[in-house]
C-alpha cells in the first residue's frame, strides 16, 4: 500500500513540473533613487585590471550585510528571506491540483562566499559570471494541496523544512549600459541561474493522516531528492527568473552602474 502512496507522492511533486500558471507574491520593496553613496559601500574603477577581484570583494563585502538589508541600496533584508504566499498549478497526466505554500521563510543567504567573478564590458554591453556557494540554506513554511488522483481526492497540509547543503550559484547576468540624467545606467536583458545542490533533506507532516506512512513517505522523498530536484528545477527557474530579472532592474535603475563602478 505505502508503494501506492509513495508512487503518488513522487507523480504529484514531479507534476509541479507541468505548472500551467504559478503565482509569487514577493515582497514590497520601494527603490527610491540613490544620489550619492556613503563611503562603506565597496565600488571599482572601470579600468582597473584586477576588476574582477575587486567586484568579488565588493560582493563579498556586501553579502553580509543583507542579514540587515542596506536601506540606502534599497535592498531589504534578505537572511531570513520572507516570501508571501506562492501557489503551483499542474496537471500531470491523471493528476490534477494545486500546491500553495505560505509563511515561507529561507535562511542562510547572507553566509553566500563568492568564488569567482568575471566582469566584461564592451561596446556598453555588460556580461558577467559570479560563482558562488551557500554552505547551507533552511526553507520552511507551511504548504497545502489540493490534489485530484482519478477520481480520488486529495488534501494533505501541513508544515515543511529542507535543509539544503553547499549550494553553488552559477549567474550569468548579460545587459546593457545607457545614459540618463548625467549618469550612466544598466538593464540586464539576461539573467541565467544555475543552482546545484549537494545534498538535501526534506521534512512535512501531513502528507498523510497516518504518522507512520508520512515518515515512510518522507523516506522514500529524501532517498529520492536528487530525482525530484531535476524534475523541478527547469519549472521553479522558469518561474523564478524573470522576478529574478525584475528585481535586479528595479535595483539598477535606481541606482547609477557609474556609482558602483566608477568612470576612469
Ligand atoms: C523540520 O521540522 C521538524 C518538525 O517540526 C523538526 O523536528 C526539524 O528539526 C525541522 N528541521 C529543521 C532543519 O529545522
Amino acid at each position: 500500500m505505502w508503494r501506492i502512496f509513495c508512487a503518488f507522492v513522487f507523480i504529484s511533486i514531479s507534476g509541479i513540473n507541468a505548472a500551467e500558471d504559478v503565482g509569487i507574491e514577493l515582497p514590497h520593496v520601494e527603490f527610491k533613487p540613490v544620489r550619492e553613496l556613503s563611503n562603506d559601500i565597496p565600488t571599482c574603477r572601470e579600468g582597473d585590471l584586477n576588476i574582477n577581484e575587486c567586484i568579488k570583494q565588493g560582493l563579498q563585502q556586501i553579502t553580509p550585510r543583507m542579514k540587515y538589508g542596506i536601506s540606502e541600496l534599497n535592498i531589504p533584508p534578505l537572511d531570513p528571506f520572507e516570501m508571501g504566499k506562492s501557489s503551483y498549478n499542474y496537471n500531470a497526466g491523471v493528476l490534477q491540483g494545486r500546491i500553495s505554500m505560505k509563511k515561507v521563510v529561507v535562511r542562510g543567504l547572507s553566509d553566500g562566499i563568492v568564488d569567482k567573478v568575471d566582469f566584461r564590458l564592451k561596446n556598453r554591453r555588460v556580461r558577467m559570471e559570479i560563482l558562488s556557494h551557500v554552505p547551507q540554506i533552511l526553507v520552511e513554511g507551511f504548504y497545502k494541496a489540493d490534489i485530484k488522483l482519478n477520481d480520488l481526492k486529495l488534501n494533505p497540509k501541513g508544515a515543511f523544512n529542507i535543509t539544503m547543503t553547499n549550494v553553488a550559484m552559477r549567474a550569468r547576468p548579460m545587459g546593457e549600459l545607457f545614459d540618463r540624467d548625467g549618469h550612466t545606467y544598466l538593464r540586464l536583458t539576461k539573467l541565467e541561474t544555475e543552482p546545484k545542490v549537494e545534498d538535501l533533506h526534506f521534512y512535512a507532516n501531513g502528507l498523510v493522516p497516518d504518522p507512520a506512512l508520512n515518515d515512510v513517505i518522507l523516506d522514500f522523498i529524501n532517498q529520492y531528492w536528487r530525482q525530484l530536484y531535476q524534475a523541478m528545477l527547469p519549472e521553479t527557474l522558469a518561474t523564478w527568473q524573470p522576478l529574478i530579472l525584475k528585481s535586479t532592474n528595479d535595483f539598477f535603475d535606481a541606482l547609477p552602474f557609474d556609482m558602483l563602478v566608477t568612470k576612469n
